[in-house]
């Protein structure tokens, strides 16, 4: 029998995450026998985890999601350049006895972005939020070659900060413009899941505005159901999901799996 590769998922709470069967349909499509768990970790047990799990010697690699992505980049390895910058690490890898941090987000976001078949640059993006996930697309897209970025956060201090550290690639304010249209509006807050998400009423958008959500759930998240009332061009995290998640599977077997079977199956569950 071939090898198995022990993988999986660490966070908390981590019941809901569709990690496992994404990489299960992975595996299938390219023949590598894998082990993907959920490991519910809670912060201070977080280093000593990964210690011991990667003390295994079929362990291949992890996924990290909330809370612990902030934490995973002072794990000792050898860690990419933009994992360093957003101080943020989703993906864990094992090679010869080494350990490598990497972010698969940005990619998987833009990936994501080019399978829609919309472009980023020269256009007039508004991001909403300024935590984590915020900061890990910024850095792609503040890296796009876009007319204006604006940060947008409920504590204004936090959107102001976050613009001074990315000022040096782009263009980015942190105050909403009303003379001026958006063509991308982008929710990387958390609000609608950990709180009420407050529609933005002032917000002009261009005809054929995008509105995309970094969330994701079966049900139809808050912001996506205000989006609709703006715009045809509305859409959630599944696409993000998948993407970062083929990201990461060919950090660890060097191939990138086909997203789109994937990504209907996770479509099929909402029906
Ligand atoms: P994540 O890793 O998901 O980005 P985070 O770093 O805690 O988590 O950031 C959450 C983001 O969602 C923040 O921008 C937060 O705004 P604050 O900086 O004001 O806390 C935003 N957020 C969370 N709940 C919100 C709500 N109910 N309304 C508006 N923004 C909200």
């Amino acid at each position: 029998m071939s090898k198995i590769f022990k993988l999986g998922v660490v966070g908390d709470p981590i019941e809901h995450s569709l990690s496992p069967f994404i990489h299960s349909r992975f595996s299938r499509q390219t023949n590598i026998n894998i082990e993907y768990l959920p490991f519910k970790v809670a912060h201070d047990d977080f280093l000593n985890f990964i210690n011991d799990f990667f003390k295994d010697g079929a362990a291949r690699g992890l996924n990290i999601t909330l809370p612990h992505k902030k934490q995973a980049s002072v794990i000792d390895g050898t860690i990419s350049k933009e994992a360093r910058y957003i101080n943020a690490v989703n993906t864990i890898v094992k090679d010869d006895k080494k350990i490598f941090l990497y972010s698969t987000d940005g990619d998987g976001f833009l990936n994501d972005v080019k399978h829609k078949g919309f472009l980023l640059n020269e256009k007039r993006v508004l991001i909403i939020g300024a935590g984590a996930a915020a900061e890990s697309i910024l850095y792609k897209v503040a890296h796009s070659k876009t007319k204006k970025i604006t940060l947008f956060n409920r504590t204004e201090e936090k959107a102001e900060k976050l613009s001074r550290k990315y000022s040096q690639f782009s263009s980015i304010d942190s105050f909403i413009s009303q003379e001026h249209e958006y063509d991308i509006v982008i929710n990387a807050s958390s609000a609608g899941l950990t709180g009420k998400f407050s529609p933005i009423n002032e917000l002009i958008t261009s005809e054929n505005a995008i509105y995309y959500d970094l969330n994701y759930s079966l049900a139809e998240t808050p912001f996506c159901k205000w989006a609709k009332e703006n715009s045809r061009n509305v859409y959630d995290g599944a696409g993000m999901l998948v993407n970062q998640a083929a990201h990461s599977y060919k950090m660890w077997f060097g191939v990138l799996p086909d997203i789109d079977p994937v990504l209907k199956d996770i479509e099929a569950m909402r029906e």
